[in-house]
């Protein structure tokens, strides 16, 4: 009869799951400035709320000596919590076990909570802190990165996804973070790319370093693929946290609603003074934007990537809203490729997930020049054009003040199904600004005038008088109403709260054709 006590021997295998990759690699992790995967749960989910699921599974290959290299959990921590008492699954890769690197089993225990997430509409969040592939288990790790790239698509649009870029994440690992919703990157000890600085020196002779190829800033800045910049893990966390506070868990539900101290109808007659009289003149959309939404509150998401665009969560009388707006403060707030993809993405996942669309515009047109028309502003200006036309979700538009051109349809227009349409007596709306148009519509009588620059300037102050303004697009219906900028907390809540109930859908089909 044996004599080992099986609680005992539970709770010895327990504490040696605890310790992963042990002491000394979990000194080396807190020496490079990241926490253990496991610090990472604990300071993401509700105190006491997480509940591993998979602590025991092991790897399967025997190659290169890995027959007697195992480490229980095998290099992921997998499972679910409470976040402000909802529910969201979480992994964290463990880099002190094998990198992080991930195996066959490594990502079924992924796809494990991927599926159960789907299952019972939670958001995953996915830590990742990975040295890529298992090189041991060669394709089997690859199958292994594919299993979970295919759940991230068929999650897409079911569950919030968001992805912590922790540490390393590199070679096709990346596809993930890039599938998910939001990606998050944490500066100096996280990178991203497909191929790094050695293979870059050997293929195009280019020299450059980890942090400028794939750091946080780069990819927060340049290339646009994280969302998020943390200055360290905690904050990182904190922030996670923060996001889903704005999300609801999946696709049917609708977004959390806070209590508002706020009152709805807040007249701030600050309002009224932060657009200048002079229309060329920038001012701060934040500002606006802050004086409005609940308790000035704005978490903008690609807050470092074309700033043209200011896109984030707020709340109008505690219930979540996705706002679009130009921001006059850079390039006058023009469309560019990368605004406009910027926008759409994110006007993609508010529809998606029943946050309704409120859009501030000010905006002269899109960007010209040869750089934005051979990089393809045409089909990338599209696709914000085509993510609101698809939008269901409630839709309201305020118009700060431009309006021009096709940024005007594009911009949550009324002819691409927006319910309601605000404008400040300061708005502009025509196909061009004054000085084009005028160029354009007097270029024969501007040679021929004795005083062309005089008979210009007379011109473009009639055209001004005449077009630049709102009243011709309130005459047609295509603006509900002019208000007064004070007046506008007060009215979105009212037109948000008429747009509850709002039916609208998309005639059947598999899927649209977005222009990619
Ligand atoms: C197995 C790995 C590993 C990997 C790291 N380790 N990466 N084990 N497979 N891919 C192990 C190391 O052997 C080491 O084990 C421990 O993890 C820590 O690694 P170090 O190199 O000591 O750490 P550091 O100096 O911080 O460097 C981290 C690193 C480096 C930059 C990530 O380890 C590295 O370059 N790894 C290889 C990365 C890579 O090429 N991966 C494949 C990418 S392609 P010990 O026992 O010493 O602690 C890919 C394809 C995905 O991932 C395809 C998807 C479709």
């Amino acid at each position: 009869m044996s004599t080992r006590d099986p609680i005992s021997e539970l709770r010895e295998r327990n504490e040696l799951a605890e310790v992963s990759g042990g002491k000394e690699r979990i000194e080396r992790q807190h020496a490079s400035g990241k926490m253990t995967a496991r610090e990472r749960i604990d300071a993401f989910v509700d105190d006491g709320t997480f509940e591993e699921l998979g602590r025991f599974v092991t790897h399967r290959s025997s190659d290169f000596g890995m027959a007697d290299q195992k480490i229980p959990g095998d290099g992921v921590v997998t499972g679910y919590g409470r976040v402000d008492g909802r529910l969201v699954y979480v992994f964290a890769q463990d880099f002190t076990v094998f990198g992080g690197s991930l195996s066959g089993a490594y990502s079924e225990k992924i796809v494990k909570v991927m599926d159960l997430a789907m299952r019972q509409g939670a958001p995953i969040v996915g830590l990742n802190d990975s040295g890529g592939a298992r090189i041991q288990e060669g394709v089997v790790s690859l199958a292994g990165y594919a299993d979970i790239f295919l759940k991230n698509t068929l999650a897409s649009g079911v569950v919030p996804q968001i992805s912590a870029v922790m540490g390393p994440c590199a070679g096709g690992a990346v596809y993930s973070p890039a599938i998910t919703d939001f990606t998050f990157m944490v500066r100096d000890t996280s990178y991203m790319f497909v191929t790094g600085p050695d293979v870059i020196k050997t293929v195009t002779h280019e020299e450059v370093t980890m942090e400028e190829l794939g750091g946080a800033s780069t990819h927060n800045e340049v290339s646009g693929n994280a969302h998020f910049l943390a200055e360290d893990d905690r904050e990182c966390l904190s922030r996670i946290r923060e996001l889903l506070s704005f999300l609801p868990s999946n696709n049917l539900d609708p977004p959390p609603f806070v209590q508002c101290s706020d009152p709805w109808d807040r007249a701030d007659d600050a309002l009224d003074a932060i657009i200048p009289s002079e229309s060329d003149q920038p001012y701060d959309m934040k500002q606006l934007i802050a004086g409005i939404v609940d308790e000035g509150v704005l978490l903008e998401v690609h807050e470092h990537f074309a700033q043209n665009l200011v896109v984030g969560f707020a709340r109008l009388d505690g219930r979540p809203v996705g706002i679009v707006a130009n921001q006059p403060m850079v390039l006058a707030g023009v469309l560019d490729i990368n605004a406009s993809v910027k926008g759409a993405r994110f006007v993609r996942f508010c529809d998606a997930f029943n946050i309704p669309l409120v859009t501030f515009e000010d905006v002269p047109g899109f960007l010209p020049g040869t750089d934005q028309e051979w990089g393809g502003i045409i089909r990338h200006g599209a696709k914000l054009l085509f993510a609101y036309a698809e939008a269901t979700v409630p839709k309201v538009t305020v118009v700060t003040r431009k309006a021009y051109g096709g940024a005007y349809c594009v911009m949550a227009s009324k002819h691409i199904r927006t319910d309601l349409n605000y404008a400040y007596p300061s708005a502009e709306i025509a196909v061009m600004g004054p000085e084009g148009a005028v160029n354009i519509l007097y270029k024969s009588e501007i040679a021929e005038a004795d005083d062309p620059e005089a008979f210009r300037r007379e011109k473009i102050a009639h055209y001004r008088e005449k077009f630049a303004n709102p009243y011709i697009a309130a005459e047609r219906g295509y603006l509900d109403e002019i208000i007064e900028p004070r007046q506008t907390r007060g009215k979105l809540v009212t037109a948000l709260r008429s747009l509850e109930n709002k039916r609208d859908k998309n005639p059947p089909k598999k899927h649209g054709n977005i222009p990619l």
